[in-house]
């Protein structure tokens, strides 16, 4: 059995950050989001493993996970010249995955009960698909998936009048018989090969696909509010420890303050995460907060936040909340009246005075 995480895309919806940078790399509770999916992979046994990569974003990838060996697994980079489509990155992947039967995982996907389950059922079941389901509220934002005996009868992408509440998940598994199926698909109307209409015409064709309902949470991490929930849901499973150093503050909670981290001054209450090197100063780190490494916060209040790498924010009259920042970004008040908004901003940025 081998691995697909797919990983290339063109990340719209996470801009201005995907400008410059992958979205599977941006941190939940500071890890990359892609290496939850490499460490679900490694969890269910699966060591072989495909990267679907896009040209802008491969080498930054290819940087941060590497030969896969840190994770106990075997990493190869498949080049996706374009993003056409979930269906599209499979048959990139045809010769890569050279007949064998593969778990397909997208890279921006969190599934906090892992694969293994699921790995199990498709090996003692054998069906030539497996898909994952859960139910939602919100039915009419997916792609939706209608049952019969058992078995996946229909899929819908994102129905006005949903049959059921079970929405596909991003993990699936597939027998090489989705090659055929993808190939005999036409671009929907965005221009893409639809994974559910290659699934839909596995169905049609009379191939048995069976459904797998998920428990525990699964978040896809395409928008910022996404990012933020997956952030609070990894973070409320954390397990406190203090490495780095704390002077005159509070730290409450779980919370992990990493090594040269330096907390002064300052209020932390869990769960948060300080990351290595940072230095937080007559601050207040409210919940659901993740800190990435050498960023300075000082006299400034935040919570519900992601904070990247390098960036700093400090003199601040009004608490942070809910916001995504990015990396090496510097957020301040200067003493020169009068007061007013001075910005430096990029494109499809997003700023909200509350
Ligand atoms: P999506 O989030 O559906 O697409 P996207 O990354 O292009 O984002 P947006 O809609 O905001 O522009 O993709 C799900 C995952 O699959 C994500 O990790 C990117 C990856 N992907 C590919 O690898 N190749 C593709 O052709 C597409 C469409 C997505």
């Amino acid at each position: 059995m081998k691995g697909l995480i797919l990983s290339g895309g063109k990340g719209t919806r996470l801009r201005p950050i995907t400008h410059t940078s992958a979205k599977q790399l941006v941190p939940v509770a500071n890890k990359p989001v892609l290496f939850y999916g490499i460490e679900a992979m490694a969890a269910a046994g699966i060591t072989d493993l495909g990267i679907i990569v896009a040209p802008e974003t491969g080498n930054e990838i290819r940087a941060a996970a590497r030969d896969g060996s840190a994770f106990g697994v075997s990493i190869t980079y498949v080049e996706q010249e374009e993003p056409l489509g979930l269906a599209h990155a499979v048959l990139t992947a045809e010769e890569y995955l050279d007949g064998s039967p593969f778990v397909m995982y997208l890279g921006d996907n969190l599934l906090r009960n892992g694969i293994s389950d699921l790995v199990q059922t498709f090996t003692t079941e054998q069906p030539d698909a497996l898909i994952l389901l859960t139910p939602v509220p919100d039915p009419e934002n997916y792609g939706v998936a209608e049952l019969v005996d058992g078995r996946v009868s229909r899929l819908v992408e994102k129905p006005a009048q949903p049959a059921t509440n079970l929405a596909l998940v991003g993990v699936y598994m597939f027998t090489p018989a989705i090659f055929g199926a993808a190939r005999s698909i036409t671009p929907s109307d965005r221009g893409e090969l639809e994974i559910t209409d290659a699934i839909q015409s596995l169905v049609d064709s009379g191939s048995r696909v069976d459904p797998h309902i998920v428990h525990g949470w699964w978040k896809d991490t395409g928008q910022v509010q996404d990012m933020l929930e997956a952030n609070r849901l990894i973070l409320d499973d954390l397990e406190e420890r203090i490495d780095g150093e704390c002077v005159d503050s509070r730290v409450e909670g779980r919370v992990v303050i990493e090594a040269d981290a330096r907390v002064e001054r300052s209020t932390v209450r869990g769960p948060a995460v300080v990351g290595a090197g940072a230095s937080i100063t007559d601050a207040y780190i409210g919940p659901y907060t993740a800190i990435g490494e050498n960023v300075t916060i000082a006299s400034a209040e935040l919570e519900y936040s992601i904070v990247l790498s390098g960036s700093t924010v400090r003199d601040l009259e009004y608490r942070i909340e809910a916001s995504l920042i990015g990396r090496n970004v510097r957020i301040g008040r200067g003493p020169i009246l009068p007061k007013a908004y001075r910005f430096v901003v990029g494109d499809n940025s997003e700023i909200s005075i509350l």
